[in-house]
């Protein structure tokens, strides 16, 4: 099967990889595997007091599909709202990818990643008092 260019470039040269402080109150952790073959991805992002996506990290243990699909969420959601950062579709990564069908469980995966860091950030938010509603 042949990778999109835009998967290669990403593979070759993802966007973002890191870690940010996962203890860290404006730090959201997204944490999620992929049942189909078992891969898994880290998605971070680091929001500030306007509630937007100041910066955003992976690291994904999977296929080039899953390394350019999680490279390019964390491309498109810094600069972000984390509403706005939640409309992200995997179809949208797969379509800007050029996903072929058995790799858009692949596409899935940066999505729920997404979704997960979001709700990570925003359960942390619900435990201090001080911190504005998100
Ligand atoms: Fe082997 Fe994704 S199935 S890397
Ligand atoms: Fe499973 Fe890509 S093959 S995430």
């Amino acid at each position: 099967m042949a990778y999109s260019e835009k998967v290669i470039d990403h593979y070759e040269n993802p966007r973002n990889v890191g870690k940010l402080d996962q203890d860290s109150q404006s730090v959201g952790t997204g944490m999620v595997g992929a049942p189909a073959c078992g891969d898994v991805m880290r998605l971070q992002i680091q929001v500030n007091d306007e509630g937007v996506i100041e910066d955003a990290r992976f690291k994904t243990y999977g296929c080039g599909s899953a390394i350019a699909s999680s490279s390019l969420a964390t491309e498109w959601m810094k600069g972000k709202t984390l509403d706005e950062a939640a409309t992200i579709k995997n179809t949208d990564i797969a379509e800007e990818l050029a996903l072929p069908p058995v790799k858009i469980h692949c596409s899935v995966l940066a999505e729920d990643a997404i979704k997960a860091a979001i709700d990570d950030y925003r359960g942390k938010q619900k435990h201090d008092d001080a911190a504005p509603a998100a």
